[in-house]
């Protein structure tokens, strides 16, 4: 071998050891659940508030439902020290964020932490701006599982830059960490993070209502319709390992049990990650059931992980399909308007067709047994026409199994 050959094999290993940071693989084949203080507790949060979110957690069901993170949004942060490393706020949590995490990881829960790619989060605290590397070992000195990373006060920094400027922090720090980008789609992250981040926001801020816009001056926050209708045409950029996220969730934080019951299916039917955000130690018995519905859970957790689709249109009345493993489909009717809307789906007249991928459904061919997802109920097969009558506001959601 010459002198040459030998020096151009040390420069690449030594390349490709500098650029082989990457995102941490395998931490979100089936999208995340869990828990985030924002929607609920804004700024307002303590040690003790997340500790009690870690608890009910698990006595309303919801960790045996599949829920895992509990994420703390923006306003925990202290000050930086002299060093430049981030403490907690010393008033709001006393006992420090790695006692907290301890605790959280005790409960056999996973954390999550929030830090923002700019100068400063969106709450005015200090961002991860030139401290990308230190925050990062920080976090990993804590036992952090989860980065839910803003964009707020970013300046002309690039996007896309940013996010892998922290990817590459969290991987050298070692310990796994999800990585979830909230930029809130401004820079089209489906495009490019697919190997940067777990999940992206796709949207602005969601808001507890039903199909408004709610206004914030030089801002808006979103109603699950509007949020669901700005979905069309991301499905096709997520899968296993890398989400569309539509935000967290507000069930259980002021809509009503139909409005809840059907943002709670639209979020599965979307494969989105499952992040509660009310208050998990004060809902009704109505919410629980939302949350914790197994067969839901099921369709948004299928292992296939692809998107559902609008299949049509009419009146106000949506028909989406989602494929899932083993040939078999999540099928929704969402009542978008404020009157009840009679079904008559003869599934014979229809052929499904996947719009982005290589999955259909023809009935006439196949036969598929109905289970109601929401009534748990077996149902008959799709030989003869499906009747109902779907509420204002409301859902049916039915699995189809292949004979
Ligand atoms: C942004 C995010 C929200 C929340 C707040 C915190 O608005 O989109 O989800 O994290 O910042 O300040």
């Amino acid at each position: 071998m010459t002198l040459k050959k030998i020096f151009l094999i040390l420069i690449t290993i030594i390349g490709s050891h500098q650029t082989n940071a990457q995102k941490f693989d395998d931490l979100a084949q089936t999208p995340p659940m869990g828990w985030n203080s924002w929607n609920k507790f804004a700024c307002d949060i303590n040690e003790d508030l997340i500790k009690a979110a870690a608890d009910n957690m698990v006595s309303s069901g919801m960790k045996d439902a599949g829920y895992e993170y509990i994420v703390i949004d923006d306003c925990w942060h202290g000050e930086r020290d002299e060093n430049g490393f981030i403490h907690a706020d010393k008033e709001k949590f006393p006992s420090g964020m790695k006692a907290l995490v301890d605790y959280v990881h005790s409960k056999g829960l996973k954390f999550g932490i929030y830090s923002d790619a700019g100068t400063e989060t969106c709450g005015g605290e200090p961002g991860s701006r030139g401290h990308e590397y230190q925050d990062a070992i920080t976090y990993a000195r804590w036992g952090v599982d989860y980065l839910k990373y803003d964009w707020c006060n970013t300046g002309k920094q690039n996007a896309e830059a940013s996010y892998i400027t922290m990817r590459d922090a969290l991987y050298d720090a070692g310990r796994p960490v999800l990585f979830a980008i909230c930029e809130w789609g401004d820079n089209q992250p489906w495009e490019w993070a697919q190997d940067i981040g777990h999940m992206w926001r796709t949207t602005g801020d969601i808001y507890p209502c039903w199909d408004c816009e709610e206004d914030h001056g030089n801002w808006s926050s979103w109603g699950v319709l509007r949020i669901l209708d700005m979905q069309d045409g991301l499905r096709k950029y997520a899968g296993p390992g890398h989400w569309n996220d539509p935000d967290m969730m507000e069930v259980g934080n002021g809509m009503t049990v139909s409005e809840d019951r059907a943002h709670f299916t639209m979020w599965a039917m979307l494969a989105a990650p499952l992040i509660a955000g009310n208050d998990l130690g004060n809902m009704r018995e109505e919410t629980v059931n939302i949350l914790t519905n197994k067969e839901v859970i099921a369709i948004d957790q299928d292992t296939l992980g692809v998107q559902g689709f609008k299949y049509s249109s009419e009146d106000g009345l949506e028909t989406w399909f989602k494929p899932l493993a083993g040939g078999n489909w999540a099928v929704t009717f969402l009542n978008r308007a404020d009157t009840d809307h009679e079904i008559n789906f003869n599934w014979k007249d229809h052929e499904i067709k996947d719009p982005d991928f290589d999955y259909a459904a023809n009935f006439k061919a196949v036969t598929y047994n109905i289970r109601d997802l929401w009534k748990h109920k077996n149902l008959k097969t799709t030989e003869k026409s499906f009747k109902s009558i779907v509420p204002p506001h409301d859902v049916i959601t039915l699995k189809l199994s292949r004979k």
